[in-house]
């Protein structure tokens, strides 16, 4: 798994690239679209019904899976700062992802999934196996495609308007954890449409 990787000099790049400038962009405009208040956009109706809590459910548990794996990887003392910098900005997103769907579960009578624990997390990720930054960006990129792609899928079991709304921005944010760590490996964007869902 690991020869598959570029190695930790080959993450240049991402400098070379401009992607800190580029993530300093993001963070206002993912914040402006936060000013919206997805949660009390989608609690508005109060139609949620019994199968988008599970769907949310699912959710919530892969924002877990992402917060911890940034955190993990994050302290491991592979990331150049740069690379922690742009780690540590998905890891927010994906906390106020967390927050979100937690407090809509809430909101509907549900008890949101607790993470695991990080050891579990460490063996499903299989995280002992990431020895350099491109490891850990080629893990990160793999774990942002499954988010994106299962929200894409996941929009369509949903009963409720709001939620679609909600789930179409939590795919398009892991959309763009994926194309900039994509990018930072260096790795073309497929030139056939509808990359994901
Ligand atoms: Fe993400």
């Amino acid at each position: 798994m690991t020869s598959e990787f570029p190695k930790a000099t080959d993450l240049g790049v991402i400098e070379r690239r401009g992607f800190l400038r580029n993530a300093g962009f993001m963070v206002v405009s993912l914040s402006a679209i936060g000013a919206a208040s997805p949660v009390a956009a989608a609690t508005q109706t109060g139609s949620d019904s019994e199968s988008d809590v599970n769907v949310m459910q699912g959710a919530l548990a892969i924002e877990h899976e992402g917060i911890a794996a940034y955190r993990i990887a994050g302290g491991s003392g592979l990331l150049t700062p740069g690379t922690l910098k742009i780690a540590t900005i998905f890891m927010g997103h994906h906390q106020q992802h967390r927050d979100s769907l937690e407090a809509l579960i809430q909101k509907a009578g549900g008890s949101p999934v607790a993470p695991k624990s990080d050891s579990q997390y460490a063996q499903e990720l299989n995280l002992s196996a990431l020895k350099s930054e491109g490891d850990v960006i080629a893990l990160a990129t793999k774990l942002e495609q499954g988010a994106t792609n299962a929200y894409a899928g996941q929009v369509a079991a949903l009963q409720s308007h709001q939620l679609t709304h909600l789930f179409t921005q939590l795919c398009a944010d892991e959309a763009v954890h994926w194309a900039t760590l994509n990018n930072a490996m260096g790795v073309p964007i497929p030139a056939k449409a509808y990359l994901f869902g």
